[in-house]
């Protein structure tokens, strides 16, 4: 184990410590769907709402709080993606609509025939935005994966890749089967071939340091709310893409980035959480990242502490996991898509899809009728396909419900996962 102390983390989140009608705890294994948040980021928001509250760019206290808070959230999600610059991070409500815009947007530069690569293992919000653009010509191609361990078929990207292609579009990791994709190798690949890439970093972001310099894309989405923040989208674009694009726009709002890209007026209060969130990060990092530090060379300050604080979250997080593991592989009948090898826990998040009973039939319990299980014992879970449509197609259970998604969070314990593996015991 870490030097990790989750009792020390859970006092930060207020909503851990409910119950549900009767007195019974509530546990959190929703994390994919959607995080607690520490109190740091509910005083933001209502010192915001408080304080602050105003619309933008007026020679008044509380619009300049205003100006004030957006460019500090500009700067946060900057050093959290580690981005070269404040005016490459565009907020939006939520990753889906900002990946709508930018594909739009993209699409007035392409022709009919142009391709875009999408693939099976991407949530939705993936897909869809591009799939879209079936409609005025350009083709869509699927990057495949291997069903056995759940991850993408790389040996099969450079047939897909040509002088058509004009746009990889890839998850950092899948929220349904939490495989981590080698995003480097890819954008390297893509770039080779004279394409972009777009990462979905939705459910990557939670559960490692992301550094858009080093992963080499072109652009990045991410969501504020699955990591401990509130309902907010970003997106990270580079600099002369975001200048150079047409996106939709109203002919006053600003004509550079970021500005040009954030239509209507912000969620600001969501900004002011925004940027708690982040620090909240940086705060792991400084209380338990040190060890992790040697790793970031040139990094300092918050950059170097949101490093070394989400290799803290995934350290503790890994060791949960293969608790959550070990308990699986005991219980008869249990089944863990994607990579279960012990050696290869960095290869994922701590999101497991599962099914429970006889695997010959692809479960016995239905995993809508064991998510409304642990609902009743209070805890919070998803089934189906969450989204990640193709992945659940792809693997096969979805007339049977699809899967029983248990997300492990940096605020969840031991005991809550030996709870958790007990209930699945007596019904296993
Ligand atoms: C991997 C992944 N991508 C995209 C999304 C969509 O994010 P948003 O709700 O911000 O549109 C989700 C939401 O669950 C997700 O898990």
């Amino acid at each position: 184990m870490t030097t990790f102390d989750p009792a020390a983390i859970r006092h930060h989140f207020p909503a851990l410590a409910q119950t549900d009608d009767h007195g019974q705890p509530l546990i959190f294994f929703d994390g994919p769907g959607g995080t607690q948040v520490p109190d740091a980021v509910i005083a933001a928001m209502s010192d915001y709402l408080t304080r602050r509250n105003a619309n933008t760019h007026a020679p008044f206290t509380t619009s300049q709080r205003s100006d004030a808070t957006l460019s500090a959230a500009h700067h946060a999600l900057a050093d959290l993606l580690n981005a070269p610059s404040p005016d490459e991070i565009v907020f939006g409500p939520n990753m889906t609509t900002l990946t709508f815009a930018l594909s739009r947007a993209l699409a007035r530069t392409w022709q009919p025939g142009d391709e875009v690569i999408v693939t099976r293992l991407d949530h939705d919000a993936n897909i869809a935005p591009w799939l879209a653009l079936a409609e005025q010509g350009i083709v869509i191609r699927w990057l495949d994966f291997d069903p056995a361990d759940c991850t993408l078929r790389l040996d099969q990207l450079a047939d897909l890749l040509n002088k058509r292609t004009r746009l990889l579009a890839v998850g950092g990791a899948s929220n349904a089967v939490g495989t981590i994709n080698p995003l480097a190798e890819m954008a390297r690949q893509a770039h080779e071939a004279g394409a972009l890439m777009f990462v979905d970093a939705v459910h990557l972001a939670p559960h490692a340091a992301i550094d858009v310099q080093a992963i080499g894309c072109d652009f990045l989405a991410c969501s504020v709310y699955k990591f401990y923040g509130p309902h907010v989208g970003a997106l990270w674009g580079r600099y002369d893409l975001l200048d150079r694009l047409p996106a939709y726009k109203v002919r006053p709002s600003d004509p550079q980035p970021p500005g040009k890209w954030m239509t209507g007026t912000q969620n600001h209060e969501g900004l002011a959480g925004a940027v708690a969130a982040v620090d909240y990060l940086a705060g792991v990092g400084e209380t338990y990242g040190t060890a992790f530090a040697a790793a970031f060379p040139g990094f300092a300050g918050r950059r170097l502490h949101l490093k070394t604080g989400l290799d803290a979250i995934a350290a503790f997080e890994r060791d949960l996991f293969t608790q959550l593991l070990d308990g699986l592989d005991a219980i008869p009948g249990a089944r863990v898509y994607g990579i279960t090898d012990r050696q290869r826990l960095a290869e994922r998040t701590p999101t497991a899809a599962i099914r429970l009973g006889d695997a010959g039939s692809g479960g016995r319990w239905h995993p809508l009728d064991l998510c409304a299980r642990l609902g009743r014992h209070g805890i919070a879970s998803y089934a189906g396909h969450m989204y990640a449509l193709a992945v659940i197609e792809r693997l096969g259970p979805l007339e049977e419900g699809g899967v029983l998604r248990i997300g492990l969070s940096h605020y969840n314990t031991a005991a809550e996962v030996d709870t958790l593996l007990n209930l699945f015991e007596d019904l296993g």
